[in-house]
């Protein structure tokens, strides 16, 4: 019989050598039980978030932190923890919402932990969704999921595993009345899939009717769908270097929308159409690039980039902060991107703000 033991140094240093890659993924989340499946269906498990009638509700947005275990973004992490906390600090949030990559690269297991524990630590409810990277180091997105849920604060829902994993909704309400319905939706790597459209069309016409027609529906996701690019394309006029009246356009473009696309063109599978059948969206939201805040009201629903905050995986001077989303009494009635006045900096000022209403 040969003596095979139990631990070798030699091995260990090689599996060290070679970085985790998603298929060799070792960290995998728990699924969710069926009666939670059952249980996402109704609006009975969307979280009630009550606005103080004497004041406005404010949400914090902050997007793609891109926080990995190893290399420059390690150094990056206290920088950016201390911007997010300074922006805490001016804004006073009552919600922190966060538009995903929230980690990326091979290995997520340590920097989703550190993650984690700066957002708990803030006594704010927050609320994230995933983007197109948290999912390629050595953590799946349902571990991910899971780790968050260890903050009593974070107030994500897995929902159905057939829809991706982070579909639920928070319903902003005042008197008991929904004022805005946030609904928090995995975009996976670019496509919103039928399921998920199916599962938005239903609780929306719900939300609708509960509020007899009174509630804003805002979506927020990571990846921009293909009517950003149409958006911005017949919004800006390229020889005046301006906006064209009639979008209630602002901000800027300096990267390309990176939508799914189909044949090098913008495409999608009729999430769209399900946002501006169902009457009541106003707003679709979302993170990804890192270099465009623009915001354009297009059929109806006004399309918004969030600011980047942190220096991690692309970032230019003056796209280091968060979005403001100011909620009044009749939804979201302003938008504010914050920006680091200078590198050096956590003192912000308002790129843009523009009021609604
Ligand atoms: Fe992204």
């Amino acid at each position: 019989m040969s003596y095979k033991p139990q631990y070798s140094p030699l091995a260990a240093y090689l599996a060290n050598l070679r970085p985790a890659k998603a298929a060799e993924r070792k960290y995998t989340g728990n699924p969710v039980s069926e009666t939670d499946i059952e249980r996402n269906r109704e609006l009975l498990w969307a979280h009630t978030l009550e606005k103080d009638p004497e004041r406005d509700f404010i949400i914090l947005n902050i997007t793609d932190p891109h926080l990995s275990d190893t290399g420059y973004r390690v150094k990056e992490t206290p920088e950016m923890f201390k911007t997010v906390e300074a922006l805490i600090h001016e804004v006073q949030p009552d919600l922190i919402t966060v538009t995903g990559d929230i980690v990326c690269d091979d290995a997520t297991y340590h920097s989703i932990r550190r993650f984690t524990d700066f957002m708990e630590s803030f006594d704010i409810p927050w609320a994230p969704v995933f983007g197109n990277h948290d999912d390629e180091g050595n953590c799946d997105l349902a571990y991910l999921a899971d780790i968050m849920l260890h903050s009593p604060h974070c107030i994500m829902k897995k929902g159905d595993p057939a829809m991706g994993v982070g579909n639920y909704v928070i319903c902003i309400t005042e008197e008991a009345r929904t004022v805005t319905a946030l609904f928090m939706m995995d975009s996976h790597h670019g496509l919103v899939n039928a399921r998920q459209t199916e599962w938005f069309s239903s609780l929306a016409a719900q939300i609708d009717e509960e509020s007899e027609g009174n509630a804003e529906i805002a979506v927020m996701l990571h990846v921009p769908t293909a009517e950003f690019e149409h958006a911005y394309n017949a919004a800006y006029d390229p020889e005046t270097k301006t906006y064209r009246d009639g979008y209630g356009a602002f901000g800027e473009k300096y990267e390309e929308v990176c939508c799914a696309r189909r044949d090098g063109e913008p495409y999608e599978e009729g999430f769209f159409t399900a946002l501006k059948n169902a009457g009541n969206v106003k707003h679709l939201i979302c993170g990804h690039e890192h270099m465009n805040d623009f915001s354009i009201v297009w059929d109806g629903i006004r399309l918004t980039y969030t600011m980047k905050v942190g220096k991690s995986s692309g970032y230019q001077p003056g796209f280091d902060g968060g979005t403001v989303f100011t909620v009044g009494r009749g939804g979201i009635k302003r938008i504010t991107h914050k920006t680091r006045k200078n590198d050096d900096s956590r003192e912000f000022y308002n790129i843009e703000d523009k009021s609604l209403r």
